[in-house]
């Protein structure tokens, strides 16, 4: 099929993920003006959700009604993929009825197996393996408070989970050098670290890691599926919370990031929200502003008139 997926980090070139993060600054703008710009008026996106989500599932319809069109929430529960009903059925059908199609699944083999059989765009909204959409608006985030990234020192400290895995393609394809301080068993994906080489760099100790560094980031200790490995996981990781002091040991002018939903007192702080180096609130917003850009990226334009 020929439709442009957007399944990981990887599926654009350089140029084109720093233009869609340069064009979410734009979309936040002219929704800041009060502009009415809808480009998707009558597209439709169908949204397939087999994991929770509050900032994914409102940031991609809100954003689709922003630019005129609409989005439809589907849930495992009601629909027949949730029955069984074979993936690749499932993306002929609705690819003939939708104009592209967002999905927050486990098995990352869902999201390529819907896309293979797709004619419209399918947007990763999370996999086990990878979270893409957060990324564009994390470095659209970096962009508006401390400019390019290029060259930047990065840290990611906790789990080599989805987030990670993003982060390390962040670092390839916006030219930035990574460390991940992680306990030992909970690396990153061994073949996107095999393909970073040097631009990634495991370290176990988080303070060693932080050390001068231009962005921390974290994300939860258990990961959505991950349930019943929370207790242990709490156990193992409680070294590499991040925290004030944590922080002061990185670059004076450093911001700190977190996906969320965040558990205070396990990966972060109480109070680490609250510091002034955290941007975590405009990170949030920004997914809607960067998702937009994709969105417009993606989806074909409006019709003609008859
Ligand atoms: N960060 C993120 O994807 O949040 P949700 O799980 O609320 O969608
Ligand atoms: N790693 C987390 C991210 C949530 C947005 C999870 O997969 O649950």
């Amino acid at each position: 099929m020929s439709a442009r997926h957007f399944l990981s980090l990887m599926d654009c070139t350089p140029a084109e993920l720093v233009g869609l993060i340069r064009r979410g600054i734009e979309l936040k703008d002219l929704r800041n003006r009060g502009v009415l710009f809808e480009p998707l008026k009558n597209r439709v996106l169908g949204m397939i959700f087999e994991k929770a989500s509050t900032r994914t599932r409102l940031s991609f319809e809100a954003g689709m009604i922003q630019l005129g069109g609409q989005a439809i929430f589907l849930s495992p529960r009601d629909t027949q993929l949730g029955r069984g009903e074979p993936v690749a059925d499932s993306a002929i059908v609705m690819s003939r009825m939708l104009d592209a199609v967002m999905i927050r699944t486990f098995a990352h083999s869902t999201l390529t197996e819907f896309a293979a059989h797709s004619r419209v765009p399918v947007i990763n909204g999370l996999s086990d393996d990878l979270h893409p959409c957060q990324l564009l608006a994390d470095m659209q985030t970096y962009l508006e408070h401390r400019g390019n990234i290029a060259g930047k020192t990065v840290v990611w400290v906790g789990d080599g989970n989805n987030m990670c895995n993003s982060y390390i393609e962040a670092a390839l394809q916006f030219d930035f050098q990574l460390r991940v301080a992680c306990p030992q068993g909970y690396e990153p994906n061994a073949a996107l670290l095999a393909q970073a080489g040097e631009r990634v760099q495991i370290f176990r100790d988080p303070r060693e890691a932080v050390a001068g560094a231009h962005l921390v980031s974290t994300d939860v200790w258990a990961s959505m599926g991950q349930e019943e490995e929370s207790a242990e996981r709490m156990k193992l990781f409680k070294p590499y919370q991040v925290n004030r002091a944590l922080l002061d040991s990185a670059a004076e002018d450093v911001l700190f990031l977190h996906c969320l939903p965040a558990h205070r007192g396990e990966e972060i702080s109480v109070d680490l929200l609250d510091d002034p180096r955290s941007v975590a609130w405009d990170q949030a917003e920004n997914r809607l502003h960067a998702q937009k850009a994709l969105l417009e990226f993606l989806v074909e334009p409006a019709y003609h008139h008859a």
